[in-house]
């Protein structure tokens, strides 16, 4: 067995899960030893045990891997031109999907892996270690199947979200799709995912129909999640918070109520502020989540339509910008939050009996992600230079 000795560290991070915890935990002048993968020490430098190899970073600031919990990574095609129509005034709706939906089934399974593959090395070099990626861009039950078969060669977290919009085909008869997503097509997605999403909305799923999909989904030992409240108030965020989903994503319009259910659920709001930055829409209230007691995960929601970034500090930046999230906060929610996000806790710190998913930042202090929005402070991520 090979241990690493990871020493020089100016600051490190390592962030806790423990409940009520929602912000990282920094020391200075710090190092960790690694063995098979996991952290098996952390301390002062100078008080760094031996280790067969050892790794200076030269004083600079080392961070959890991040952990981004929600991404739509199969698909192809491009809507460029829908980002420009948007920025030009045209305001951003569900049916989008559907430009993605036509192309992503005329591609080959070679060239749906190519651009999941693209896209989570492009994630890796921005510091992201975990990634949930979902289907949700074939919606036939070859189409779905073979999207969470090309994903699951990336990560265990896939989700199956044939409840992505209705398609074209099932126009007139939205009760038949939701039939075909409970039946054949869930039948067809299970043994390759973990979880099972519904993007609850106007244009999308009622809420009705989400609950119907998600209690579908439980009888086959998925986890639930669930898209809502990101086009207007609605009822999905107190549906996820009364089937006490893990979590729930988006919460963009959020009513008093919204942020009690959250809350006293313990479901974790995963905010996707790539989203509102794409879509010029108003971002969610993180402040008042966290000051509510909510805990918060950030996620890139990467996606043809809505958001097309894969970049994990910018969402810490726009969170700390736009969101009035403290760097800390910020960082906790990209790292341990999304782990929770994901019912992980193997992932997202960088302590005794954690993966040592670590990200070593051109940087002296992860408050530099936010700092210095833009510029690619990712120097290596766990060893390896990127
Ligand atoms: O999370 N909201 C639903 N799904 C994606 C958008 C997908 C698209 O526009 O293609 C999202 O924003
Ligand atoms: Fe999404």
């Amino acid at each position: 067995m090979t241990s690493l000795l990871v020493t020089g560290i100016g600051e490190l991070t390592t962030c806790r899960t423990e409940p009520g915890v929602t912000s990282v935990d920094t020391r200075p002048d710090a190092a960790f030893v690694v063995e098979r993968g996991r952290v098996a020490w952390v301390g002062p430098s100078g008080q760094a045990p031996a280790a067969d190899q050892a790794h200076d970073v030269g004083g600079r600031a080392v961070v959890p891997g991040f952990v981004d919990s929600h991404s739509h990574l199969v698909f192809a095609g491009d809507r460029g031109q829908e980002f420009a129509a948007r920025m030009a005034g045209e305001r951003y709706a569900a049916g989008g999907i559907r430009t993605t939906v036509a192309a992503t089934r005329a591609a080959t399974d070679e060239q749906l892996t190519a651009t999941v593959a693209r896209h989570v090395t492009e994630m890796r070099r921005q510091g992201t270690t975990s990634v949930e990626i979902k289907s949700g861009y074939g919606l036939t039950v070859l189409d779905e199947a073979r999207g969470l078969a090309v994903a699951r060669q990336f990560t265990e977290d896939t989700t199956f979200l044939g409840a992505h919009v209705v398609p074209p085909e099932y126009a007139d008869d939205p009760a038949g799709y939701v039939a075909l997503v409970t039946g054949p097509m869930l039948d067809a997605a299970a043994p390759h995912a973990r979880w099972i999403d519904v993007f609850c909305e106007t244009g999308a799923f009622d809420a009705d129909q989400a609950r119907a999909i998600l209690l579908a989904g439980r009888e086959r030992d998925l986890g639930g999640r669930l898209h809502a409240n990101q086009l207007g108030p609605g009822p999905g965020v107190r549906l996820a918070c009364e089937l006490g989903l893990v979590a729930v994503d988006h919460c963009t319009y959020l009513a008093d109520d919204d942020v009690s259910a959250l809350r006293d659920s313990g479901t974790i709001a995963s905010l996707l502020p790539g989203v509102e930055f794409s879509t010029r829409s108003p971002y969610p209230d993180a402040r008042a989540l966290v000051d509510s007691g909510v805990r918060v995960a950030l996620a890139s929601d990467c996606n043809p339509g809505s958001c097309y970034t894969s970049s994990m500090p910018l969402c810490v930046a726009l969170a700390v910008r736009e969101m009035r999230m403290t760097p800390a906060e910020a960082l906790w929610s990209a790292t341990a939050g999304g782990a929770l996000a994901l019912g992980r806790d193997d992932v997202g710190r960088l302590t005794v009996g954690s993966r040592a998913d670590y990200v070593v930042l051109d940087a002296p202090s992860y408050l530099h992600l936010a700092y210095r929005p833009g510029v690619p402070l990712v120097a290596e991520v766990s060893g390896a230079t990127v």
